[in-house]
């Protein structure tokens, strides 16, 4: 299959590529196309064998469900039963935006999108492109992260092309994503709405919008802990992952430095290619030929637009081995940290 690669670069060329993209969609075919949080893989999803078509694509386990994306609130209603309170609240509040919730799913939606689960997962985005492909086709679009399964989300159409090249139908180039981490997940099927996937959206502004308490129900590492089965299935799955093995290196900033220098000296002597992640103040203190700078440490939503950029670069220069600096839990921090240590596989030192 050739894959059509639509730049988007006008109002008018805009509307052309999103007509083409829509009658992919309705006639069953895959488009990928950007959205703030990463780019998605998109098919019509009420449609079960294009659903299956997006997992062949990925390569993405058959228990992983997929997020319907909307572009209106009413949508919800004819996709989920039981709407609660606190899930209309957020919303109101969140929508368009990168939060995806969790609801009991109506009949329409078929099991092949929820893997079989009784509930679905539902997101309306604001990013432009994506609201006019979903309005343009006319049906809620079914979309995972639109890279091969276990690599770094994409956040770039070039992300994109690399990953799914001759697997799908069309890639909406419509420039890098705003945001750059996936959705914030929240289950709203029980009286504690609880978090599944944290993001840009965070614990902090949830509860405040609620005004009640919210649970956080991900791990935190990377292994499939048997006693700790995750409930957003997608969370238990290696993820996020460059070739490169990444460690993580924790503990206070001077130490850090010191303790990524040697590691990188230990590396060369291993005839190994060393990389350092490192944060904008820091970045000077590193010996070594390959170090790129992800953003402010005091502000990890700069770190978040480029974590998955910068794990994808590390691959293409051949780094064999990536020391990153660790960073807080705070706020949008948890979600960073949360990609960050998947990436790692718990590859963690503190010093
Ligand atoms: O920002 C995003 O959410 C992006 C863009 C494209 O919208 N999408 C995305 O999709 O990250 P994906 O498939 O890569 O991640 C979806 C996650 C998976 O971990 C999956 O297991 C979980 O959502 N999920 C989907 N349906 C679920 C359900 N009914 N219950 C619990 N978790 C669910
Ligand atoms: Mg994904």
């Amino acid at each position: 299959m050739v894959t059509i690669i639509e730049k988007v670069n006008s109002f008018l060329h805009e509307e052309i590529v999103i007509e083409k993209a829509a009658s992919i969609i309705k006639s069953g075919g895959l488009v990928a196309f950007p959205t703030e949080t990463v780019y998605g893989l998109g098919a019509n999803g009420l449609d079960k064998k294009a659903a299956y078509k997006i997992y062949h694509a990925k390569g993405r386990p058959a228990d992983n469900p997929l997020i319907l994306h909307i572009d209106s609130v009413k949508s919800v209603y004819s996709l989920a039963e039981n709407v609660c309170e606190n899930a209309k609240k957020a919303m109101e509040k969140f929508w368009p935006g990168p939060l995806t919730i969790i609801l009991e799913k109506s009949e329409i939606v078929p099991y092949e999108v929820t893997s079989g689960l009784s509930t679905v997962a539902i997101r309306f985005p604001q990013n432009r492109i994506a609201l006019s492909l979903i309005k343009k086709s006319g049906v809620p679009i079914a979309a995972p992260s639109a890279n091969s399964s276990g690599k770094p989300s994409p956040t770039r159409a070039s992300h994109v092309a690399y990953d799914l090249s001759g697997k799908i139908d069309m890639i909406i180039d419509g420039g890098p994503c705003k945001f750059g981490i996936e959705s914030t997940i929240v289950d709203f099927t029980s009286n504690i709405p609880v978090i599944l996937r944290p993001g840009s959206i965070t614990k902090y502004d949830l509860e405040q919008c609620l005004n009640c308490e919210v649970y956080e129900k991900y791990s935190l590492d990377s292994q499939n802990n048997v006693n700790f089965p995750p409930k957003a299935p997608g969370m238990k799955y290696k993820h996020y992952s460059p070739s490169a093995k990444v460690f993580i290196i924790c503990g206070d900033p001077e130490n850090v430095i010191i303790k990524i220098n040697e590691l990188v000296e230990l590396a060369k002597t291993d005839k190994l290619k060393p990389g350092v992640l490192a944060s904008n103040q820091q970045k000077q203190y590193y010996k070594c030929d390959f170090v790129l700078a992800a953003g402010d440490r005091d502000l990890p939503e700069t770190i978040g637009r480029n974590l998955f950029k910068m794990l994808r670069k590390f691959d293409h220069y051949g780094i064999d081995v990536v020391y990153a600096e660790g960073y807080t839990f705070e706020k949008v921090g948890a979600a960073v940290m949360n990609r960050l240590i998947k990436a790692s596989e718990n590859n963690i030192i503190m010093v």
